[in-house]
């Protein structure tokens, strides 16, 4: 396994539609666990291809931060069947280093997917691991978490990561 570079806003490959994964090979399982390992290493709960460059819809994720082996899912080629109800929580995102914002989500999610032989599968989650399979969703569409933000607070983030570019502190 290899630690990946995680790509920041505004690289184009996060803001571009990912294109549907139809070979299910060893090197799809080699980029999953190289997803998975440059996740755990960067301390995130969810890694989406486009923000290791790679403009594919797939996305890997474990809310147990390692925990619980039960909580460890790669999706692939994800589609949201149904979303319900509503929470408000605070979102980061890896490719935002240092943004953390509040941000409205529905509270639960079906998602279908592929599993990395192809097959199909359901996954139907609440609360934070619903906000992941949103969030990292949005990732595969080219939708950043900047976009889900009120106008208000997407300002607020805009300016702070001018001064962060400014000062070489993103990259
Ligand atoms: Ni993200």
């Amino acid at each position: 396994m290899s630690l990946l570079k995680i790509v920041h806003y505004p690289e184009p490959v996060l803001l571009k539609v990912g294109r549907p994964v139809e070979v299910f090979d060893e090197k799809l399982e080699k980029l999953i666990a190289d997803m998975f390992e440059t996740m755990y290493s960067a301390h995130g709960v969810g890694l989406a291809a486009p923000q290791v460059g790679e403009s594919q819809r797939l996305f890997v994720m474990d809310c147990s931060g390692g925990e619980d082996e039960s909580r460890r899912f790669a999706l692939i080629n994800p589609e949201i069947v149904t979303q319900e109800g509503e929470q408000v929580g605070d979102e980061g995102c890896l490719s935002f280093p240092g943004i953390y914002t509040k941000v409205k989500r529905e509270v639960r999610t079906v998602v279908r997917f592929q599993n990395v032989k192809g097959e199909f599968n359901e996954l139907d989650v609440t609360d934070l691991e619903a906000r992941c399979v949103l969030h990292e969703t949005d990732h595969c569409d080219g939708i950043v978490f900047l976009d889900r933000m009120t106008a208000l607070k997407r300002e607020f983030a805009k300016r702070k990561i001018k001064r962060l570019q400014k000062t070489g502190k993103w990259d």
